[in-house]
């Protein structure tokens, strides 16, 4: 599918993957609207492009809720929403009260593809996934874990644990949406700022990896190859461009249901008051 033309929301666009995918998203002729974290590196990308950009943190959900706002305001109709934006995160709890990693890895996102859900019919949801979710199992009856923080868990098992939350979700969402294309990928192991988070442990585990890791526009390549894919994505999980073998517990309707129900909850009873948004929330946007 070309994306000339098209309407690219690109979340985790301020740096790494989402960062070298801006600058080929734009350059295959998408109009690609990007969505950061960091003012900073968020502009700095952007206005490479001349490409409108937000920022939103994923720790807030008031943020998550703007960011859509403000995306509806800017666009008719999103072709293709790629769900970048993920890290592993250090063992703490958001203002929301929610595991930090479970927040923007799983939560705030799958808030961000409901609330555009009108915008993205007939369009496609990719998310970045990570091979990680197959270390990671999802108790049926212990799904309080995930929102109630790491108990003995450490960062990067975490981190599996919410990719595969993530992707269990994502899943559910393409049943309950039936004219959106989804599906996820993981991109390789790749050299970008991602243990940012981490500090000084992080630094020595990139070390380690650096034989093994491709460069973020490698990973980028791969986002972009999948964005644009002509035939639907249909739910499958691919390692870099091909389908692979996920997690069985990836395509589990019972999980899936009972997530969603979860995430219901949790995003309902922390809905801010109806008013202004939130004076917490850090934002900028070009207004285009
Ligand atoms: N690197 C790997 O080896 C690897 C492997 C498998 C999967 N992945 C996945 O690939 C995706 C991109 O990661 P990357 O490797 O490109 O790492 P990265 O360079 O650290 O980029 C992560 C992106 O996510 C954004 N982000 C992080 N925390 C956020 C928050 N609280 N709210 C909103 N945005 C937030 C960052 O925004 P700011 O820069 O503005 O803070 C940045 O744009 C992630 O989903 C990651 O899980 C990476």
């Amino acid at each position: 599918m070309s994306l000339r033309g098209k309407t690219v929301v690109l979340t985790g666009a301020s740096s790494g993957i989402g960062a070298q995918a801006a600058v080929r998203l734009h350059a295959q002729g998408a109009l690609v609207h990007l969505v950061g974290r960091d003012e900073r590196r968020t502009r700095r990308v952007a206005e490479a492009l001349d490409a409108p950009w937000y920022t939103a943190d994923f720790e807030e959900l008031a943020d998550v809720r703007r960011l859509a706002d403000e995306l509806m305001g800017a666009t008719r109709h999103i072709d293709v929403l790629a769900a970048n934006a993920g890290a592993v995160m250090p063992d703490r709890h958001t203002a929301d009260g929610i595991d930090a990693t479970f927040q923007v890895n799983v939560l705030s996102p799958w808030l961000l593809m409901l609330l555009l859900a009108d915008h993205l019919s007939g369009g496609r949801i990719l998310a970045t996934n990570s091979r990680a979710h197959k270390n990671a199992v999802i108790g049926l009856h212990s799904l309080e874990d995930l929102a109630r923080g790491r108990q003995g868990v450490s960062g990067h098992r975490a981190y599996a644990r919410s990719k595969l939350a993530a992707g269990i979700l994502l899943r559910e969402y393409g049943r309950r949406h039936r004219g959106i294309d989804v599906g996820d990928f993981h991109p390789g192991i790749i050299a970008s700022g991602f243990d940012r988070p981490l500090g000084k442990r992080g630094a020595v585990m990139k070390a380690l990896a650096r034989p093994f890791t491709d460069t973020p526009d490698q990973g980028a390549a791969r986002l972009v190859h999948l964005a644009s894919r002509t035939g639907p994505l249909a739910g499958t999980y691919y390692t870099r461009t091909r389908p692979a073998k996920p997690s069985p517990q990836l395509h589990s309707r019972q999980l899936g249901a009972a997530l969603w129900d979860f995430a219901t909850d949790l995003t309902s009873s922390r809905r801010p008051a109806p008013g202004p948004a939130s004076s917490t929330g850090r934002h900028s946007s070009t207004g285009r």
